[in-house]
């Protein structure tokens, strides 16, 4: 069994896997609301919040999976990208519990985490398919040959598909993180109200911030009364023009690198009307979308792992 830890973002997240990609236990602490009044995450805050919840989440994935530490044969940890004080909260629980117990620790790519949320029971995928990760922090096309990692081949060259998201619901009045709240209030809208702007750059890369000042100057124009009954409207018109900008530059990245198969992950991967424009794609579970650490896990199962005590020195990095 493997214990897997998350704690890159605002959500500490402990999973128990098995060597075969079976969920035994998948505990997400969300502290999205502790960081809703500041508009966006407080990184000193979610370090110190990691700090207090690593050690029960790790114990209540441990009695969901009917398991102890004795049953666990590997720790798997998000190693980075993220924020560096949130990542080191995880990484440090990860050391002490694999070394107290001289296990190997595996460290993991978070966007591999991502990418192996398809590898998991009951409907593991196989590679090769060309892969869309939309999280708040990457938007990036990959090319999957084989579970052991990726190849970028696009990447946004402003912002991640998520942060258009949660930006227009900001613009929309909706709380942080908007991106799904955003998707409800779009079911209400007519997504052909609006005409916004899709990008259209030169090659593979995506470009998020011409939509999101379309968005803001929709806003702007509009009297209060006026926002209040277009807002379902905008917000329809809105998702659908990145969701348009995802389709149509993963379908060609397909085409361009010759695979049959598309693959969506990354809590972008939760939008509906994403999910609904790409029927014959691999979706990302519903509950493997957002950061979790079942998908850490996974990805461990494909990572060289390292033994004691040569992970005592390893550090996280923030960056990809
Ligand atoms: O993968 P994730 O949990 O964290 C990162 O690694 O960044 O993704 C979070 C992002 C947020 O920007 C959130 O607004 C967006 O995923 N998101 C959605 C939906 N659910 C979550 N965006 C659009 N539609 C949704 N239903
Ligand atoms: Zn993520």
């Amino acid at each position: 069994m493997i214990l897997g830890l998350e704690t890159s973002c605002d959500e500490t997240a402990a999973a128990v896997v098995t060597g075969e990609g079976e969920i035994r236990a998948n505990v997400v602490a969300s502290q999205a609301a502790l960081h809703a009044s500041f508009g966006g995450v407080v990184p000193e805050v979610a370090s110190r919040r990691h700090l207090e919840l690593v050690a029960p989440v790790v114990r209540g994935a441990l009695v969901e999976a009917d398991a102890t530490l004795d049953d666990v044969e590997l720790v798997a940890v998000t190693a980075g990208p993220g924020l560096i004080g949130a990542l080191l909260v995880g990484l440090s629980a990860a050391k002490a519990l694999a070394w107290g117990r001289g296990l190997p620790l595996a460290p993991v790519d978070h966007l591999h985490g991502h990418v192996a949320s398809l590898y998991l029971e009951p409907e593991p995928l196989d590679p090769p398919f060309l892969g869309l990760l939309a999280t708040g922090g990457h938007s990036l096309l990959l090319d999957v040959r084989d579970r052991s990692g990726y190849r970028v081949v696009g990447t946004t060259i402003d912002d991640a598909a998520g942060e258009a998201f949660d930006k227009g619901a900001r613009l929309l009045g909706l709380g942080y993180p908007g991106g799904a709240a955003l998707d409800r209030l779009a079911a209400d809208g007519d997504p052909e109200a609006y005409d916004f702007p899709v990008a259209r750059l030169d090659g593979l890369d995506f470009s998020f911030s011409g939509v999101k000042t379309a968005l803001l100057y929709a806003v702007r124009g509009l009297a209060v009364d006026e926002l209040e009954r277009r807002r379902a409207d905008l917000a329809a018109s809105y998702q659908r023009a990145i969701v348009r900008a995802l389709v149509s530059r993963t379908r060609a990245a397909a085409e361009e690198l010759g695979h049959d198969r598309i693959a969506v992950v990354g809590g972008v991967a939760a939008n509906s009307e994403l999910r609904a424009s790409l029927p014959d794609a691999a979706l990302a579970p519903l509950a493997l979308c957002t950061d979790n650490a079942a998908m850490i896990a996974s990805a461990a199962r494909f990572v060289e792992p390292l033994a004691p005590p040569a992970y005592l020195d390893l550090d996280a990095h923030a960056a990809a």
